[in-house]
């Protein structure tokens, strides 16, 4: 009785260790994660609890970090091979100087990284939600256009034509789109108060299109080589001529241009 139990518990365990490592996280991995994050990094930074005020806090919440950062970027910040993104410091109405951040060891970067993804994934964050790959230039440029309508540069630093522009009294955004995920970002802006509640964000009322177009100029922001979807070389515009597709296309846009910046003025107006 005992022994066939304990071959049961066995084989569990056997199991469990192997859907672990298959997932490459082993479980000393995640309690040195663990020890690292309750050591040195809760010291300034919130793992749990509810979304307050940033004059409230110390540091950035990490509660939705696994579901915020792209990867690559989380290892480049916590290995100390990332820009700051608070130029005046994070509380800049306490103190004017930008500290250096702690940095770890490319393993243990690693280890937080898989930790966050375990623990610390956003519920409320759609994974789809929004789909880079059909981000247009037109799309972008009006997000570009936004963005500076709606006063979003008066907080936040963008590049523009290789400046960095805009004030620095939030996070800078010129490296958006190597550092959001994309979904993330697109629940972020659905209600910011969600995540930074009377903080100064800006309250979103833009539209669902006004609201994509924004985040996919943000996604574009630090990504030399971003594909901009050509709608005239999909599928639906396979059997029309590539140059009269293009000259549709441009039609529609600038079309859309002028009824939207009219829009716009309707609301700056009211
Ligand atoms: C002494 C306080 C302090 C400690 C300790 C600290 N951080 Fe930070 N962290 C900050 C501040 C302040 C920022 C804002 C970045 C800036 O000022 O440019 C930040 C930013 C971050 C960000 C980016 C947040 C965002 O989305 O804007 C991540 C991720 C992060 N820290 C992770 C960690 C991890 C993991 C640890 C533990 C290894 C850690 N931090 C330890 C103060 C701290
Ligand atoms: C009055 C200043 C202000 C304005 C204007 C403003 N923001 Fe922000 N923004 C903030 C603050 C404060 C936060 C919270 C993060 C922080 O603590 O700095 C924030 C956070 C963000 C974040 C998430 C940052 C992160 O990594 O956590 C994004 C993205 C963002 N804003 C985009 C925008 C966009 C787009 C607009 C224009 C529609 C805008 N902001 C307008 C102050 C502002």
């Amino acid at each position: 009785m005992n022994m066939r139990r304990g071959t049961v518990i066995g084989s569990a365990f056997i199991a469990l260790m192997g859907l672990m490592s298959s997932f490459g996280v082993s479980a000393s991995d995640q309690s040195r994660a663990k020890e690292v994050l309750q050591q040195t990094c809760v010291q300034c930074h919130r793992l749990e609890g509810k979304p307050d005020s940033r004059f409230n806090l110390k540091a950035p919440d990490l509660i939705w970090a696994g579901s915020k950062y792209r990867r690559p970027w989380l290892i480049g910040w916590l290995t100390g091979k990332e820009a700051p993104l608070y130029a005046k410091g994070y509380r800049w109405d306490l103190t004017e100087v930008s500290s250096k951040h702690p940095v770890v060891t490319d393993s243990d970067a690693n280890a937080i990284a898989d930790y966050f993804a375990e623990h610390n994934k956003d519920p409320r964050v759609t994974v789809g939600a929004f789909d880079v790959s059909k981000v247009t230039k037109y799309e972008a440029d009006f997000g570009a256009m936004a963005f500076k309508a709606h006063a979003c540069l008066g907080c936040h630093t963008i590049n523009e034509d290789g400046k960095i522009i805009g004030g620095p009294q939030s996070t800078a955004l010129q490296a958006s789109g190597q550092r959001y995920d994309k979904d993330w970002l697109y629940r972020f802006g659905l209600n910011p108060q969600d995540f930074v509640p009377h903080s100064g964000e800006f309250l979103a009322d833009a539209t669902d299109p006004q609201l994509r177009a924004v985040i996919g100029y943000l996604m574009s922001q630090g990504v030399n080589d971003f594909k901009y979807y050509e709608p005239w070389t999909s599928a639906e515009f396979d059997k029309a001529s590539v140059s009269r597709g293009k000259a549709l296309y441009k039609n529609i846009a600038r079309n859309a241009t002028g009824r939207q910046a009219k829009e716009m003025d309707q609301q700056h107006l009211a």
